[in-house]
């Protein structure tokens, strides 16, 4: 089959090439997956999972990519609950070869069905940022309806998630980014937005729940704004500052069934827009992944058109 592989971590993400791998076979509570589209995080190249396996063995050539939206072409021994033929979508462990190719071995409980009127680029573009949201704000985060919750990043994949699933919920959610995003971030579903180039970060006042996808100075900074007993959460590793009468969490996303379930269902309702920037075929993938212009939002491979 047809996949994109890394070697060199030294070499990062230009260090991707086109190359052809033997098909998957399907461990137990495996599906094999056809692929139709498939997501990439950005910063994967950065992740020891991309370069070794559990017990940190190097396991390159590696296929990155974690995301998925296809249709099911075999079950492995004793899985249960999908079947041939179905379409679906999830989250690939980090630890397995990705979904930047033709098939995928994946556990059948990373997946959820896709809905026959979603587009698999939609599906694809969906499990990390949907799943990451969702679970910094609600299982993390605690969010309470009418809570306030300041949104970093609200035009980038995740924090456009954080900000529409928050807002739906009930709380008040000021984004932040650069200048440039100040309208898609309300339009979005934020209130208000903070240039973080050129306006004062703590002049939005206290706030009960800081989603983290930046890092460094700014979330030190964030952590002071954090009211007694509320939360910060990072998804950009441990904390460096926390709040000083609250919590702070960082985790990794895993993948979820009845989430993902929800998240597909908001956007079947019209609840939850995607934030697709780019889509381009498996044989132009690494210079999409590579862009020469600033990324807007999920970049997703359709790997069968
Ligand atoms: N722990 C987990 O499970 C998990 C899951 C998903 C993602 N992540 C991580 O979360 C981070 C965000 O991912 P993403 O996919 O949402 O990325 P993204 O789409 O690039 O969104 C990040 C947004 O924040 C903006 N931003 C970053 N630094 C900024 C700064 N100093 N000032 C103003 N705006 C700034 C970016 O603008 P620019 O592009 O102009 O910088 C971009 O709009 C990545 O580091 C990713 O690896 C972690």
């Amino acid at each position: 089959m047809k996949a994109i592989i890394v070697t060199d971590q030294a070499a990062g993400r230009p260090g991707m090439k086109l190359a052809e791998r033997p098909e998957p076979t399907a461990a137990i509570n495996d599906v094999i997956v056809r692929i139709h589209a498939s997501g990439f995080v950005p910063t994967e190249m950065e992740w020891p999972s991309t370069w070794t396996d559990r017990r940190d063995h190097d396991r390159t050539p590696s296929i990155p990519g974690h995301e998925l939206a296809g249709v099911v072409t075999a079950l492995g021994y004793g899985t249960t609950g999908l079947s041939v033929g179905q379409r679906v979508f999830g989250l690939a462990d980090w630890y397995r070869d990705g979904t930047l190719a033709e098939y995928v071995a994946i556990e059948a409980r990373n997946l959820a069905p896709l809905p026959g009127d979603v587009d698999f680029t939609v599906g694809a573009s969906l499990p990390v940022s949907g799943l990451t949201a969702w679970q910094g704000l609600f299982q993390h985060g605690r969010l309470q309806a009418g809570q306030s919750v300041l949104a970093h990043g609200a035009a980038g994949a995740v924090g456009s998630m954080v900000t529409q699933l928050a807002r739906e919920f009930g709380a008040y959610v000021i984004g932040t980014g650069r200048a440039a995003d100040r309208q898609k971030a309300l339009d979005f579903g934020a209130k208000e937005f903070v240039d973080l180039d050129n306006d004062t970060l703590e002049d939005v006042g206290r706030i009960d729940l800081v989603f983290d996808v930046i890092g460094g100075d700014i979330q030190k900074r964030s952590a002071g704004l954090i009211r007694p007993g509320g939360t910060l959460v990072s998804i950009v590793g441990p904390a460096d500052a926390r709040p000083s009468d609250g919590l702070a969490v960082d985790f990794v996303v895993e993948s979820d069934r009845t989430q993902l379930t929800e998240i597909v269902q908001r956007v079947r309702d019209g609840r939850l827009r995607t934030n697709i920037g780019n889509v381009a075929s498996l044989e132009n993938a690494v210079a999409a992944l590579n862009p020469t212009e600033r990324r807007r939002g999920n970049t997703i491979i359709r790997v069968r058109p």
